[in-house]
């Protein structure tokens, strides 16, 4: 059971629970207590024309009454106190977790069931929680005591409450063995409508565009169905209970003065007994149903207690060492020595056997085709996935002996999709290091070509950039997340595939200011245009996950019929032939190369 696990969160509201337990002592014990007394102003009062045992037994009953409301107060205070706060412990341990989750984890769980489970899952928890504590640890203390009482007072009707306990057990039992394998259900629909949800809000743009409204409808019609239809079920089964509660509840207090009635007529009951009878009757009752409600719910919430533990029990594949290694140079070096990589799951490798050096000072450039393996292999620098077999060297170190921290604070990573975060432009860029100065930050948006956007908003830097940076274009996004990676001022430049989004002259603009930025670092670039690499010390061609060549622009138009292939679907006939004339002058340039790749 790994809902057990979750109890260790619970360790610090112990004091609470004992506290909480003295508390529902002190009400049972009030509300087991005023039957008494008032059997006692029936049979002596009343019925015995004594005004005092009346006024006295009346007044005692009324302090008691007050004790035990008192007390009822507290324990409902500490209730919600424990349960809510209990849920704000369990949100942050899952928000830190999933935080430490490589992107493996987020593939494994995807996205929708982690904010399910943050969200519905804990609310879940903290409602069922909160009932918990105030129901179970009255209902045993009520219900065993009533019977005591009830049987103390008249043991000749202790059948009636025979029946009535053991016919709402009867009931009880159906109930939790119809509705326990539906709660599982119920949560893993609520995934799969949040899922539906999030992906019909994300792409509302593509479905318009499309056309697919009634599509997507009828998607999230269905998922909304089959959710609905779950709950009515639950809910249906929950609803029977009431009116059979009520039936028996009524049932039994016929038959009490049924059988009460005879009794007196005998003269072996006394009426105020018969009614106290009566009394501990329905407590009895009302504390197994109680129980009941207990049983119905438990299940339920621990059907989220386990989606919550699974996500706090799952270790991030992705560790930092137990001994780091702190690179003792700091220039930038990338080494890829024999890499191979797979997804999890998959069942063929996505990169083969991959050498190559990036040096700093020099740009290495990543070619091929859509699915080659381009953003697969600069995410493997950063570590967001774990090589399967080789080894990745930053300065000369094995990224898997570094922390994390100190491997990506020298990595400037632009990813292929631009992510921009609710807040203004500045925010945006000083993202990449938050002491950088107003001065820094223009630098970067300069370099960036992204000052003259930023000049024409109305607020300048200032400017806000709403959730997910929906209100700039694509161009204008990937410039951003370019000045925010120049604003780091790292060792090593990734850029996979940021300038895709760009027009010719903005490329252009953006390369020369970048080489003069970025001078004496590791630049990596991912590019689909040739235009963008032509000067790149070193391009890296890939196909299919293997290296199929390397050299420079001149030398792969020589050497690598998959270069020319890209090239000549790129470059006009005059700019081919330009660059292969010039091949014999860098020749000997491009030989050094690769010779001098030991820095
Ligand atoms: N998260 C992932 N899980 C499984 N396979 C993936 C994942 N991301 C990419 N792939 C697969 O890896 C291959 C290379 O993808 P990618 O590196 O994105 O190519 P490129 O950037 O060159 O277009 C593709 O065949 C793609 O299907
Ligand atoms: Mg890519």
């Amino acid at each position: 059971m790994k809902t057990l696990k979750l109890l260790k969160y619970f360790a610090p509201y112990k004091w609470f629970l004992i506290l909480m337990l003295i508390l529902t002592y002190g009400q049972t014990t009030a509300t087991l207590a005023l039957p008494d007394y008032m059997a006692r102003i029936i049979n002596q009062g009343i019925v015995g024309q004594d005004s005092n045992v009346i006024f006295s037994n009346g007044l005692i009953m009324l302090l008691i009454a007050l004790f035990g409301g008192a007390c009822m107060v507290g324990v409902g205070y500490l209730a919600s106190k424990v349960a809510t706060g209990f849920a704000m412990r369990l949100r942050d341990e899952i928000f830190t977790k999933v935080e430490s989750f490589s992107l493996l984890e987020f593939n494994t769980f995807s996205t929708a069931s982690l904010i399910t489970r943050c969200t519905n899952d804990i609310q879940q928890i903290q409602t069922v929680l909160g009932m918990l504590l105030r129901l179970a640890l009255m209902a045993p203390f009520m219900g065993v005591g009533a019977i005591i009482k009830a049987y103390q007072l008249a043991p000749s009707m202790a059948w009636i409450m025979a029946i009535a306990i053991g016919t709402l057990i009867l009931i009880i039992a159906t109930l939790f063995i119809t509705a326990i394998p539906k709660f599982t259900q119920l949560q893993k629909l609520v995934d799969r409508l949040n899922l539906v949800t999030r992906e019909i809000l994300t792409g509302l743009r593509v479905i318009r565009a499309f056309n697919t409204e009634s599509y997507e409808e009828a998607k999230f019609k269905n998922a909304n169905q089959d959710l609905t239809d779950v709950n009515l079920f639950v809910n249906r089964l929950m609803v029977i209970m009431q009116p059979a509660m009520m039936l028996i509840l009524n049932l039994t207090s016929i038959a009490v003065v049924w059988v009460g009635a005879q009794q007196i007529n005998m003269g072996s009951l006394q009426i105020g007994d018969m009614l106290a009878f009566m009394q501990y009757a329905m407590q009895a009752i009302f504390a197994f149903l109680m129980i009941s409600i207990i049983f119905i719910m438990v299940p339920r919430a621990s059907v989220s207690a386990e989606r919550v533990a699974e996500v706090l029990d799952t270790e991030a594949t992705i560790k930092d060492p137990k001994r780091p290694i702190k690179a003792p140079l700091n220039k930038g070096l990338v080494e890829f020595k024999d890499v191979t990589f797979g997804y999890a799951g998959a069942e063929e490798p996505v990169l083969h056997h991959l050498n190559f050096t990036a040096v700093p000072g020099e740009t290495t450039a990543f070619v091929g085709s859509t699915g080659s393996g381009k953003s697969t292999l600069v995410n493997l620098i950063p570590r967001f996935y774990d090589v399967t077999d080789g080894t990745i060297l930053v300065d000369e170190v094995n990224v898997r002996d570094m922390r994390q921290e100190d491997l990506r604070a020298r990595i400037g990573y632009v990813s292929q999709k631009a992510v921009l975060f609710s807040g203004n432009v500045e925010d945006n860029i000083k993202y990449g290091d938050p002491k950088a100065t107003r001065d820094e930050v223009s630098h970067a948006a300069e370099i960036a070509q992204a000052s003259d956007f930023i000049g024409q908003l109305e607020d300048g830097l200032e400017s806000p950039i709403s959730q997910g940076g929906a209100n700039v274009s694509g161009g204008q996004k990937q410039r951003l997340a370019i000045a925010r990676a120049l604003a780091k001022k790292p060792e090593i430049y990734i850029f996979d595939d940021s300038f895709s989004s760009l027009d010719f002259k903005t490329d252009a603009n953006l390369r020369k200011a970048l080489e003069k930025e970025t001078k004496g670092k590791t630049v990596l670039i991912v590019a689909q245009r040739i235009s963008t690499i032509i000067q790149a010390e070193k391009i890296v061609v890939l196909e299919a996950g293997s290296i199929v060549g390397q050299g420079t622009h001149s030398e792969l138009l020589r050497t690598c019929a998959v270069y020319r292939e890209i090239a000549s679907s790129q470059l006009s006939e005059a700019e081919l032939a330009r660059a292969l004339s010039e091949t014999d002058d860098q020749a000997y340039q491009g030989g050094q190369l690769s010779t001098g790749e030991a820095l």
